[in-house]
């Protein structure tokens, strides 16, 4: 399935394999794109101190040692990291593109240190920023986990953050979008005649979420969900599904579901269901540069599930790795919608589907620590240093943005086997020796996780 339409990006591929720089223009004919952004985790407390443990509130008193103007592995992301995305990415954008925008913008802090108010302020504030980048684009944004006080705690009805949201995405939603996103978070809207968008609230179904862990629909969404799939299959339209929380098994826990299992699987059930319907899935959440797959009951691959890299670098002190700041822009085929993937990183960011691997030409997929890329990104990029602090605090994320082109793994007509689906998926050009097990879905959830 999907292969002949995916045919006429699969030659793209092949004649712009890796690094491909973008430009304005679009690539073919007959050739639509959008821009993914994801967990953009402001910190407007982020500055160079010369104590490393008061660079950030988000480090929660760790010292952030790698500080630099566009940031350390410890923090969320400076006002300036964020700024330097969109500037990367305005001059690549054409009028007809669009946005969508899968949510997180409050820094990880301790509940103590927001509120309602301040959570609705840094919403408001990364929506401005968005427009005043791209004053001409639609953006389909899709609330997160920290989009709300406190965090996780997303309920089932109306409330003054599901008010603000829709409230500030006036500019870019209608009123019927605007009705269910003020009542529950989540709404649909036709993209372009035959391409309809949900974005829906997966923190309703999100484990940490207490308030919705005995409901077996939280705010009616599931039922919504199967209802707006149904009229969209009728009326012959395809859907991008877009959620903050993926469904399915994190990139980083082994057999363990982001979502709560029942949820999971009631989600997985639909999704298999109106596979034919839905053309695309992109969330974030992981801030793990990766790819799912979405397989059938007899275990055939019917859909791909994009997961976005954060903008945020953030680490917890005792994670190992990190992701560099990144985002993507999708090119789709605009008969029916199939996607090619490509990805847009910082530098050297892209170099790791996983944040891991080093998987620049050549370099053959060494484990590479983020720090250490980092350190030479902010050498190769010449940042400009601030006379008055260290040169050791300006490594860091460089705030400069390149591109590589990955392709859908639904496009690849060499997939059989998981196997080499898995490896298809994540490494387009090179033999892949490092990458550990395709988390393979059990009878359960039938969601293969490749990063
Ligand atoms: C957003 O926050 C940043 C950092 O605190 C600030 O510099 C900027 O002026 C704010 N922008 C808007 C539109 O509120
Ligand atoms: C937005 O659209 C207006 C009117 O068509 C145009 O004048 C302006 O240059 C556009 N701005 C950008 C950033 O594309
Ligand atoms: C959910 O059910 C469990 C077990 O019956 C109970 O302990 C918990 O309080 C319930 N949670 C809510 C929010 O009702
Ligand atoms: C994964 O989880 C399922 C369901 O919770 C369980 O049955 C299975 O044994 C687990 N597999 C592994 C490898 O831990």
């Amino acid at each position: 399935m999907a292969q002949l339409p995916c045919f006429a990006l699969l030659l793209l591929c092949s004649a712009a394999p890796l690094a491909a720089a973008p430009t304005r223009r679009s690539y073919l004919p007959g050739t639509g794109r959008f821009w993914h952004i994801t967990d953009l985790h402001l910190d407007p407390t982020y500055h160079l101190a010369p104590d490393p443990t008061k660079v950030c509130f988000s480090s929660k008193g760790a010292p952030a040692t790698h500080a630099g103007l566009y940031g350390d592995f410890l923090c969320d992301s400076p006002y300036r990291l964020i700024q330097s995305a969109f500037t990367h990415m305005a001059p690549l954008t054409q009028q007809q593109d669009f946005i969508i925008w899968t949510g997180d913008s409050p820094p990880h802090v301790p509940a103590g240190e927001l509120s309602t108010d301040i959570v609705i302020q840094v919403i408001s504030n990364m929506t401005q920023t968005i427009r005043q980048h791209f004053p001409n684009l639609t953006v389909y944004p899709a609330l997160g986990n920290h989009d709300y006080w406190p965090q996780d705690q997303m309920p089932t009805s109306t409330n003054a953050i599901y008010k603000a949201a829709a409230q500030l995405w006036k500019p870019w939603l209608q009123a019927e979008a605007l009705l269910t996103l003020s009542q529950g978070g989540f709404y649909s809207q036709l993209v372009k005649p035959g391409l309809r968008l949900i974005s829906l609230n997966t923190i309703l179904y999100y484990g940490p979420n207490k308030v919705t862990e005995n409901m077996t629909d939280p705010a009616g969404q599931f039922e919504w969900l199967e209802k707006t799939l149904e009229k969209a299959a009728q009326s012959l339209e395809k859907v991008y599904i877009i959620a903050h929380v993926p469904v399915g098994y994190l990139p980083f826990a082994r057999n363990t579901t982001a979502i709560r299992e029942s949820h999971n699987e009631r989600l997985v059930a639909i999704f298999r269901e109106y596979s034919d319907v839905i053309a695309g899935h992109f969330y974030g959440h992981t801030h793990r540069d990766s790819i799912m797959v979405l397989l059938d009951q007899q275990g055939k691959p019917v859909n791909s599930l994009f997961v976005s890299p954060a903008v945020t670098p953030i680490k917890h002190v005792l994670e190992p790795y990190s992701n560099n700041p990144a985002f993507r822009m999708y090119l789709y085929n605009t008969k029916d919608y199939a996607l090619l993937i490509h990805v847009c990183g910082h530098t050297e960011g892209h170099l790791a589907v996983t944040g891991i691997y080093d998987r620049r030409p050549g370099a053959a997929g060494q484990r590479v620590h983020p720090h250490h890329r980092l350190e030479q990104l902010h050498l190769q990029a010449g940042v400009q240093t601030d006379s008055q602090h260290a040169a050791a605090r300006h490594r860091g994320a460089a705030g400069q943005f390149s591109c590589q082109v990955w392709r859908d793994p639904l496009c690849e007509p060499a997939v059989v086997h998981p196997r080499s689906l898995h490896r298809h998926s994540t490494l387009p050009q090179r033999q892949d020796q490092e990458e550990g097990e395709a988390r393979r879905s059990s009878v359960k959830a039938i969601i293969a996780v490749l990063i």
